[in-house]
């Protein structure tokens, strides 16, 4: 077609230009084909802008190190200027230690290039921070020292989200470097607490609702994968609530070869109020929990059809003989569009290798609901109550305390939304497939968050592989998904002014 065409004369020309700036100059004069030559230069360049990145260790975990948060959100939007941006540091105040201690928290980056007001506006929400990591753990090369291995870019933040963040500004260059109009006007939120739970940063999208978001027509992330070799746009996410089911009995722990039979343990009590939240098959028993899940509709079962999940390869991933349901599809509904429960631990419990014959005096159960549209979090944690009645079936003599963590929304967007179809063309354009249309089962409130907040459109679209291993020891982005996501990235950008 005449974009995919348009699309991408933009970015060979944008790649092309970019490379006379750098110091890779020199690759003109290779014997090999030009533009064999041309790319791999720019590709390096790419690389090496991930690797500085990489090397800083942003790992918002531990406040200690909050500084090298500072330090690259401060290479962020360093970067930003060089570009043209204009980067505004906002200060999101402090915050409160477990300890009792308060720290400052780290900026969050409120950016922009040029603006026309005849043109849509895109902000795009990224972060710089990562997850710990040391050879320690297990990984095979330094963590901060992104290394290159068959075609994969291993390193800490490779995928979870510095290459992203920087695939993104990678696209806005292609652009500027033809001296091409970028095709709608671009905003950047970047923060550098994510890891942790974003702090400070849903004030302070509040605060800024009628200023930094007010012209902003569509927002979009970057921080999940895709689900399998597919590209994918992601347009779900399931909520979640986490509960504490506290049940406290005698004044110490005692023997059980001496009271044994003679009191109702609180551990016994527990079980049977564990016991009463799910059965076998995964149904959920508390009363109602499930009553308001939206019902599926034809389209929406349509859209699991041409998911190319492999069953048999999963139970072997997951390492189990049967799924609680029997295809493809349902499987996935239960991970993504339907609830869940499960049941994490006890504390207080005798967990060592060995026998004690304790009988514990406090033990404290830990699970949680993932929740799905139309449920609503503070609505399941009234539900959960239930469990003082059946409590009470027990006549215990022991006491029950049922308490709940502030729980995270569940968030689906509109799939007619035109920031929809032109995530699905840029697909197209770029990897000539359909993308998959996912949802994940994990919480990630941001994207929920920013719906509420701004009421503005919000998609995700990942370009990192489905085997990328965020948060887990030899993260990686391979070559082709940071490269092939910046030509996403551009041709998205193309596509959004189309249909605005
Ligand atoms: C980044 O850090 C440098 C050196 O500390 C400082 O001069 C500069 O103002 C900072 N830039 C931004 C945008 O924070
Ligand atoms: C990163 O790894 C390469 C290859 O092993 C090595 O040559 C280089 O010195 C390392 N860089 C740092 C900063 O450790
Ligand atoms: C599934 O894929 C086929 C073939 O690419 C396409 O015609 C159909 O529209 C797709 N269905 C949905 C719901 O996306
Ligand atoms: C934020 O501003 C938009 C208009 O840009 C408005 O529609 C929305 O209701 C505002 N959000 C809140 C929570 O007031
Ligand atoms: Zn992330």
């Amino acid at each position: 077609s005449s974009n995919y065409l348009f699309v991408f004369s933009v970015i060979w020309l944008g790649l092309i230009v970019l490379l006379s700036w750098g110091s890779v100059g020199c690759v003109c004069v290779c014997e090999q084909s030009p533009r064999t030559s041309l790319l791999r230069g720019l590709f390096s360049r790419f690389i090496s802008l991930l690797r500085e990145w990489v090397a800083v260790q942003s790992d918002s975990g531990d406040h200690t190190k909050w500084g090298e948060v500072e330090r690259i959100l401060n290479m962020t939007a360093v970067r930003i200027q060089e570009m043209g941006g204009t980067v505004d540091i906002a200060d999101v105040g402090t915050h409160q230690l477990p300890s009792g201690e308060t720290v400052s928290l780290p900026p969050v980056i409120l950016a922009e290039f040029e603006r026309d007001p005849k043109k849509a506006t895109l902000c795009i929400y990224g972060h710089v921070d990562v997850q710990p990591a040391k050879m320690a753990d297990g990984w095979t090369t330094d963590p901060f020292n992104l290394t290159e291995i068959k075609g994969n870019l291993y390193g800490r933040g490779a995928t979870d989200n510095k290459g992203p963040v920087l695939a993104w500004l990678h696209a806005v260059e292609s652009y500027q470097a033809t001296e091409k109009e970028i095709p709608v006007n671009i905003k950047l939120i970047i923060e550098g607490l994510e890891e942790v739970g974003s702090y400070g940063l849903l004030e302070l999208t509040r605060k800024r609702n009628d200023s930094f978001f007010a012209d902003v027509d569509f927002i979009v992330i970057s921080d999940n994968v895709w689900a399998t070799r597919n590209p994918a746009l992601t347009y779900g996410t399931r909520g979640s609530s986490y509960f504490f089911v506290e049940v406290d009995g005698p004044k110490l722990d005692f023997h059980s070869g001496v009271y044994g039979g003679s009191i109702q343990e609180p551990m016994s009590d527990l079980i049977a109020l564990l016991g009463s939240l799910l059965d076998h098959t995964g149904k959920i028993l508390v009363p109602g929990v499930t009553d308001d899940v939206a019902p599926l509709t034809e389209d929406e079962r349509k859209l699991y059809d041409n998911i190319s999940f492999d069953l048999e390869e999963m139970k072997s991933v997951a390492g189990v003989k049967h799924f609680l349901q029997d295809t493809k599809e349902e499987v996935l509904m239960a991970r993504w569009r339907n609830p869940s429960l499960s049941i994490h631990g006890i504390q207080g419990a005798f967990s060592e290798p060995g026998t004690k014959t304790v009988i514990p005096k406090q033990v404290t159960g830990k699970f949680s609901i993932r929740q799905v549209p139309n449920m609503d979090p503070p609505d399941v944690e009234r539900k959960v109550r239930h469990l003082q009645q059946v409590f009470s079936t027990l006549k215990s003599p022991n006491r029950l305390r049922v308490t709940a963590t502030v729980g995270a929304k569940p968030w689906v967007a509109n799939l007619k939304n035109p920031q929809y179809v032109a995530g699905q063309r840029a697909v197209r354009e770029v990897f000539g497939v359909e993308p998959e249309l996912i949802r994940e089962g994990s919480t990630i409130p941001i994207a929920q968050n920013f719906q509420e907040e701004t009421g503005k459109s919000v998609m995700m679209l990942p370009i990192g592989g489905h085997d990328d291993g965020e948060h887990s020891q030899n993260e990686k982005i391979s070559r082709y998904n940071y490269i092939e996501g910046t030509k996403l990235f551009a041709a998205y950008f193309y596509e959004l002014s189309l249909v605005k």
